[in-house]
């Protein structure tokens, strides 16, 4: 329930699948592409497929090894691994692997308590700061509450200090974890948080769960250097936009001034191609992830990334396109309209 669910009625997870179904590829041919290649960059840094890991918390829940089995099967495949504040491996012992990763941040009402973990995430070398702006209180997970989601004895967030803010207790009523949310996490987050975490650091600062052309550029106003339209993969907001709706207008509003990233709903090769065609520099996936972990470990993660990455090379080739930078706008005509020539 925790890993495959959303808030709700569930209306905006299935809405976040059902959009990239409204969209057809009209493939070129005879172009005499031999392959494909997959890589890209993101924030100037090299990923093997424009497709990075998004932050998710409590890999222990699904697996021993945990994030630690997640960046090396990250690493392995050639993309970058996002770590959740809720790890429940620490930093010190993920960054040892002397792979990419970013830091994944939820502001803690204790500010001290954030300002500590981006320094440390900084000193322990991830490239970039996540700032995930869409839980200022946890959405209604209708899963969790009739399972009365709690930690396990023996798996604790390994990057916090205190019982307090490590551990989930077990609970008589309701979802455990909504109840750590709101005792502990900051809800009146604002665009002065924004400004103060870009300052704390030398990291790039990409604010994710965004969903507002408005508050993408805002964004960028306030020290972004890159953003993530998500819904939470349809966990927070029931009824919000689908993640792929909502990317056109962001496109357009930031304008070229950064790079803007999407999760939600991201299962095949052409989901991520339809991505790019509207706009998207690259996409990350959450729940296959956690599937892949759960399934096989490191060879798990490891795994649903080369489904991906060879599924997108067949795809560019499919549509005679020698790369993510040829893939354009041009790609996609909606699916309920004939073809017009232009
Ligand atoms: C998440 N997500 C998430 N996001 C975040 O910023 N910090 C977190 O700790 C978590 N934790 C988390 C746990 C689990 C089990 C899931 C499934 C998701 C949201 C995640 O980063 C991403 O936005 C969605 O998962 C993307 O949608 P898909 O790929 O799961 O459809």
């Amino acid at each position: 329930g925790y890993v495959r669910g959303g808030s709700c009625d569930e209306v905006t997870l299935r809405a976040n699948r059902a959009a990239f179904d409204r969209w057809r590829l009209l493939p070129r041919v005879m172009r005499g592409l031999r392959e494909a290649s997959t890589a890209t960059t993101v924030l100037g840094q090299d990923v093997a497929l424009p497709v990075l890991i998004a932050p998710s918390g409590l890999h222990r829940l699904a697996h021993d090894d945990g994030e630690l089995a997640t960046i090396r099967g990250a690493h392995g495949a050639g993309t970058i691994y996002t770590m959740s504040t809720a790890s429940t491996v620490p930093m010190d012992i993920i960054s040892q692997e002397g792979a990419p990763w970013w830091f994944q941040l939820y502001l803690f009402s204790d500010r001290g308590i954030s300002r500590d973990l981006v320094e440390q995430a900084a000193a322990a070398g991830a490239s970039a700061l996540v700032v995930t702006v869409d839980v200022p209180l946890l959405g209604r997970r209708e899963a969790d509450e009739r399972n009365r989601f709690s930690l396990p004895d023996g798996i604790v967030m390994a990057n916090l200090q205190t019982p307090k803010h490590m551990l989930i207790p077990a609970t008589d009523e309701g979802s455990g974890l909504a109840t750590y949310i709101g005792a502990v996490w900051e809800p009146a987050l604002t665009w002065d948080d924004l400004d103060w975490l870009a300052s704390l650091s030398p990291l790039p600062v990409i604010p994710k769960g965004i969903l507002h052309p408005d508050d993408a550029a805002r964004a960028f106003d306030h020290g972004a250097r890159a953003v993530i339209v998500s819904n939470h993969g349809g966990r927070q907001l029931d009824s919000a936009v689908a993640s792929l709706d909502a990317l056109p207008a962001v496109v357009e509003a930031v304008a070229g001034r950064g790079e803007i990233l999407l999760d939600g709903g991201i299962r095949r090769g052409t989901d991520v191609l339809k991505a790019l065609a509207l706009g998207a520099r690259a996409v990350l996936i959450g729940r296959p992830v956690y599937w892949g972990l759960a399934a096989g470990g490191e060879s798990g993660v490891r795994h649903i990334l080369e489904l991906l990455r060879a599924e997108l090379a067949l795809d560019l080739m499919l549509c005679g396109l020698a790369s993510p930078a040829e893939v354009t706008r041009e790609l996609l005509v909606p699916a309920d309209i004939l073809v017009q020539r232009q």
